[in-house]
């Protein structure tokens, strides 16, 4: 399937995988709906994208946790950006890995309120539209923390559960329509990521890639863009990839 002059809305748009996401749409000739809180960064990411094909770019300052920011944020798209066909629900992140006994409860919400509930609004705000127009794609971002839980994450692994439930969800209950579903889950991807996780600290973020050839962002942005240029008959359900060197979400080889 062609994704030339397609709208594809990518949330948490400004790094890592959303970033190198909307560069490999632009790359199709996608027009690109960008969103996230840090408008320098998603201008950056909008220029680049121009310069990569996109033939054209619309951003927007955004925080999914907002429900009615989101709502907002759809309902008053200029007309020429309202019918989106591709959403990626991308924005997400991990605050903190400490035994759940001893958590921050400020961590869990936050991650609680962009994974889950920041997903489920964009999700409600875009996918109406898509099942009206009788046309989209919905794709989100899982993780191998989604499926098997490890160690002092066991909230940010929720997220990611509950990220798997509801994207086999909505696959049932858009049943009927031609709107696809789709779950990308990568393992350990080398991004901002344990960087945002550990509150800014770079020694610790640095330790959690050392020894393993991460994925790059843009492996996972190639899938997703595969998943959409599959034939329109055809529903890429789930996607689980790692690193050679990581088996799941407990197991890596690091080399010495
Ligand atoms: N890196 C990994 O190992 C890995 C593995 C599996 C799954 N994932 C998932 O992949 C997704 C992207 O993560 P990443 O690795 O690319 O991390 P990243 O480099 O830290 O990027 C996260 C993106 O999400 C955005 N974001 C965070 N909170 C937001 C909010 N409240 N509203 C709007 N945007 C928000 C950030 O933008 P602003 O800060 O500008 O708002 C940023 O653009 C997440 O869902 C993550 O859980 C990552």
């Amino acid at each position: 399937m062609s994704l030339k002059g397609k709208i594809v809305f990518v949330t948490g748009a400004s790094a890592g995988i959303g970033a190198a996401t909307a560069l490999a749409f632009a790359d199709q000739g996608a027009k690109l709906l960008l969103a996230a809180r840090r408008a320098g960064r998603l201008a950056e990411v909008a220029s680049k994208a121009k310069e990569r094909g996109a033939p054209a770019v619309h951003s927007i300052d955004l925080d999914v946790r907002d429900r009615r920011a989101v709502q907002n944020a759809i309902d008053s798209l200029p007309a020429e950006w309202a019918e989106i066909d591709i959403l990626v629900n991308n924005a997400g992140l991990s605050r903190g890995l400490d035994k759940l006994y001893m958590g921050k409860i400020e961590d869990w919400e936050e991650m609680i309120d962009t994974n889950v509930k920041g997903l489920l609004y964009v999700t409600r705000a875009v996918v109406p539209g898509m099942v009206v127009r009788s046309r989209g794609h919905v794709i989100n971002l899982g993780s191998t923390a989604g499926e098997l839980t490890y160690p002092n994450g066991a909230v940010y692994c929720a997220s990611k559960a509950a990220e798997r439930s509801i994207n086999d969800g909505l696959r049932q209950d858009v049943l009927g329509t031609p709107v696809r579903v789709t779950s990308v889950d990568p393992g350990m991807v080398e991004t901002d990521f344990s960087l945002v996780r550990f509150h800014g600290d770079t020694e610790r973020a640095s330790k959690v890639y050392k020894g393993v050839k991460a994925l790059r962002p843009e492996d996972v942005a190639d899938v997703i863009v595969w998943a959409a240029m599959r034939p329109a008959h055809v529903n890429i359900a789930r996607v689980l990839m790692t690193p050679v060197q990581q088996a799941n979400s407990l197991l890596f080889h690091r080399d010495e």
